[in-house]
């Protein structure tokens, strides 16, 4: 029987990463594909996006015109990137479903990236696929464009689950992209997972996490369902008491985590098992610049944040090279959610990167008026503070951010 392939434990992996330096800034490279083959009822990366955008095809006008002004930002954003001295280190293809592209559309971006960015310092490429857009052929045809590493999403290996989720792929499906992408020479494999759902029980998390352990993936990201307003699974959920679901939410992941370091994948962050993903772990950390490309993609590069709001497609295709926000990334909103993202590293916010990203000290950012009371909560809950930087204890951690996240997303209104 195939299984993960186990691996040490994460914190050393994590410490090798590099970071940019004042002389040598880093790149990631991330390109957003805000298509999909059908909206999952408990997807909160959609919301915004209408359903007429969300499901266009490759033969649908609008959808070429996106390729085409995706491409241009690419180009133009990117000469200026490289201008500026910013050195590839990875780079990821998410959305939507980036697997979800026709060949011809795959190669169009990737052409643009070759002949934008010297791409030979990357050290990981990824693609985010869904299991019902690949296959054995496709697989092998994204290995031979340039990726390295596959992120699928699963969610759950229980056909029913599967079927209430909207998914239209089975378990067995989802089993097979992973001993598929095996087979094409990937050698990095990763799924997600996801606990919490209204309705669940302790049983079918077992069964899912047990399911993926049997898989030879080298790793798996665990969700716990954050019940963002927009989200049918959300607009379903009626009056539960509030209180009693985090409650279970917490119970329902921290024993799908102890079961996935009992099976052998070691925890590296929050939910987050196996070989360190780089792109994951140096997001958080702001080991390095980001440029996001996309529609509904956001970039971190000189201490700015700038976004293209998701689900504004039109707007995009029009100007893809003007942003919907564009501000200091030392601005509260922007910082808090740096904050969160490090948090879900065990080890934490780092001061120095954290500097050199948005310009700000992380003891100056702690103690503003908006920002003080998460930082008093995160003190409550044990926040260790030291000359390398912030972190959470490693049992607090994941708990603390899943509250964090569920009463965020409890407080939004529900849409009509
Ligand atoms: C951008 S999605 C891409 C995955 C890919 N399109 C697929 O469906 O297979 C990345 C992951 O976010 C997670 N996710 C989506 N909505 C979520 C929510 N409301 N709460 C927690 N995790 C969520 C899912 O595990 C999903 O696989
Ligand atoms: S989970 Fe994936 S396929 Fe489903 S709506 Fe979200 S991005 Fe699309």
């Amino acid at each position: 029987m195939a299984s993960p392939v186990t691996t040490s434990a994460g914190t050393a992996a994590v410490e090798r990463l590099p970071s940019s330096t004042p002389d040598r800034r880093l790149l990631m490279i991330y390109v957003h594909v805000p298509f999909c083959h059908a909206r999952c009822t408990f997807c909160d990366w959609v919301d915004g996006i209408p359903n007429r955008d969300l499901l266009r095809r490759p033969e649908d006008s609008v959808r070429q015109n996106y390729l085409r002004a995706l491409c241009d930002e690419i180009r133009v954003r990117g000469t200026r990137l490289t201008g500026t001295g910013h050195v590839p280190h990875v780079v990821y293809w998410g959305g939507g479903t980036a697997s979800s592209l026709s060949e011809a559309e795959a190669e169009q971006i990737m052409t643009a990236l070759r002949e934008t960015f010297d791409l030979s310092t990357v050290t990981e490429t990824t693609i985010e696929c869904s299991p019902d857009t690949v296959d054995a052929d496709r697989l092998a045809f994204f290995r031979e464009l340039g990726f390295d590493r596959v992120s699928s999403g699963v969610q759950s290996f229980d056909d029913h689950r599967l079927r209430r989720l909207g998914r239209r792929h089975t378990a067995a499906q989802a089993e097979r992209i992973v001993r598929d992408a095996r087979e094409a020479g990937f050698d990095q494999v990763s799924i997600d997972i996801m606990s919490g759902f209204p309705d669940q029980d302790l049983e079918e998390v077992h069964a899912t996490v047990d399911q993926a352990l049997r898989l030879p993936v080298t790793h798996l990201s665990l969700y716990s369902f954050r019940p963002t307003a927009g989200t049918a699974m959300r607009r379903r959920m009626g009056g539960q008491e509030r209180r009693d679901y985090l409650r279970r939410q917490k119970i329902l992941f921290t024993a799908a985590r102890r079961r996935i370091e009992d099976g052998g994948l070691a925890e590296y962050a929050s939910g987050y098992f196996g070989q360190v993903s780089p792109f994951a772990a140096m997001y958080f950390q702001l080991r390095a610049d980001t440029a996001g490309f996309g529609s509904g993609a956001v970039s971190l590069v000189d201490q700015r944040f700038l976004s293209h709001r998701k689900g504004l497609l039109h707007r995009y295709v029009q100007d893809p090279l003007s942003f919907d926000i564009a501000v200091p990334a030392g601005q509260d909103r922007v910082l808090v959610s740096f904050l969160q993202a490090g948090l879900a590293m065990f080890d934490g916010v780092l001061r120095a990167e954290w500097e050199l990203a948005t310009g700000t000290q992380l003891d100056e950012v702690l103690e503003r008026p908006s920002i003080a009371p998460l930082a008093g909560l995160l003190r409550a809950r044990g926040l260790v503070e030291d000359a390398r930087g912030i972190r959470l204890p490693r049992d607090r951690a994941g708990l603390t951010l899943i509250e964090l996240a569920f009463e965020m997303a409890m407080s939004q209104p529900e849409q009509p």
